[in-house]
């Protein structure tokens, strides 16, 4: 479970960084001017990713667009946050409740326990990541919904090819993470033939966002930018040559529109790969290092998620989403490097210090 971050003291003495895009959602403006706005329910809302497509969709069809749903109490002040509904995606009637009484035509199902975070209770990874899943398909049967359920590049294994790795490969990994979304992707490509429910599915390298993360193996890339402002310095549980892909928040949120939007004709499956860039610990402290030149990167290996990265693909081949629904990154290391530092310079300016996505 994550915790919105509220500042210490910044250690950091101020920098130039580069300004944020001057609108970072232009994209998602196309989009919206040729599609009628959906009625979209977003379960585990309050994660890392859930906040930020609340405010994408707000952005393109108004705030009557989106309910969103968690088991956790909304933070005091997340003033972003409207139609937020307790929603246990355990209990299958509740999903139908809420479906059925806010006219819900799209579910983008984020709920799940995370890699590291799987490892510690698997019972639960097992109920929240499979049995959630379950209920979700068949609610969406049931009233014919569209739904999104994310991927990982944790779908593959050790067996995988590392580099490049195609969409149609070998998965066989070794994490519960792993092994219960890899069940989601056939469940729902299965729901998607049988039933015909409309399911589309990406799998998501590590995201890069101003909001914490939720317990995964990719964390540190997010971690190190906190602490690079408050300490100058960040202890990596990676090794320095651990490459992994990865993808900036406002790309993560593009993918995410962009297939849901994409026509069903085009789709030639229901889970394609998708990434940004990517780097390994040793090239992000350097690509900080580019603006913040007396950044400092040490190492102190946990043995769980370092055996879970070196199971992971480093590079993922994407050229069948950009073939078949147009998918186009705009964001490299050293953009996301600029704009993680405004945003959490931005956040660090206001008089509350608490840091939401961008
Ligand atoms: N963040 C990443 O880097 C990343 C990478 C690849 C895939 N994904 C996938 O994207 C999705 C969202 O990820 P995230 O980073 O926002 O995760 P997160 O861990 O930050 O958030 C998950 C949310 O699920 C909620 N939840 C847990 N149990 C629940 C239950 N029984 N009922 C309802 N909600 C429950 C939690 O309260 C939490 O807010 C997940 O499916 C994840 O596997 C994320």
């Amino acid at each position: 479970m994550k915790n919105l971050r509220v500042f210490g003291r910044i250690h950091n003495a101020r920098r130039n960084y580069s300004p944020l895009p001057v609108d970072p959602l232009l994209r998602f403006k196309t989009i919206s001017q040729t599609q009628k706005a959906p009625r979209v329910l977003i379960t585990g809302s309050l994660g890392q990713l859930g906040r930020g497509l609340n405010s994408v969709y707000k952005y393109m069809y108004g705030s009557e667009c989106v309910v969103m749903s968690d088991i956790v109490r909304l933070p005091a002040n997340a003033t972003d946050v409207s139609d937020y509904n307790y929603l246990d995606i355990l209990n299958q009637g509740s999903i139908e409740e809420i479906v059925v009484n806010k006219n819900i035509d799209t579910i983008v199902h984020f709920s799940a326990l995370l890699s590291a975070v799987g490892e510690t209770n698997v019972p639960l990874a097992l109920q929240v990541n499979c049995r959630g899943v379950e209920n979700i398909l068949q609610v969406a049967a049931k009233h014919k919904l569209k739904v999104f359920i994310p991927s990982t590049i944790g779908a593959f294994g050790p067996t995988t090819p590392r580099e490049n790795t195609p969409d149609l490969t070998v998965q066989c990994p070794t994490t519960i993470y792993g092994v219960s979304k890899v069940y989601a992707e056939r469940l729902g490509e299965y729901f998607n033939h049988r039933f015909g429910v409309d399911f589309r599915s990406m799998r998501f390298p590590g995201i890069i966002s101003a909001t914490k993360p939720g317990g995964g193996t990719t964390d540190y890339a997010i971690q190190i930018f906190y602490d690079a402002l408050q300490k100058g310095k960040h202890t990596c549980y990676l090794r320095p040559d651990t490459r992994l892909p990865m993808m900036y928040d406002t790309d993560c949120m593009a993918s995410v529109i962009q297939l849901l939007a994409a026509d069903s004709q085009s789709l030639k499956r229901r889970t394609y790969n998708v990434t940004g860039f990517s780097f390994t610990p040793e090239e992000i402290a350097d690509a900080i290092r580019r603006v913040m030149p007396g950044f400092e990167i040490d190492y102190d290996i946990c043995p769980t998620r370092q055996s879970i990265a070196d199971s992971w693909p480093m590079s993922l081949d994407d050229s069948e989403a950009r073939k078949d629904w147009g998918w186009n990154p705009e964001y490299g290391l050293d953009e996301t490097v600029q704009v993680m530092f405004a945003l959490l310079r931005r956040e660090e300016d206001k008089p509350t210090k608490i840091v939401s996505t961008a």
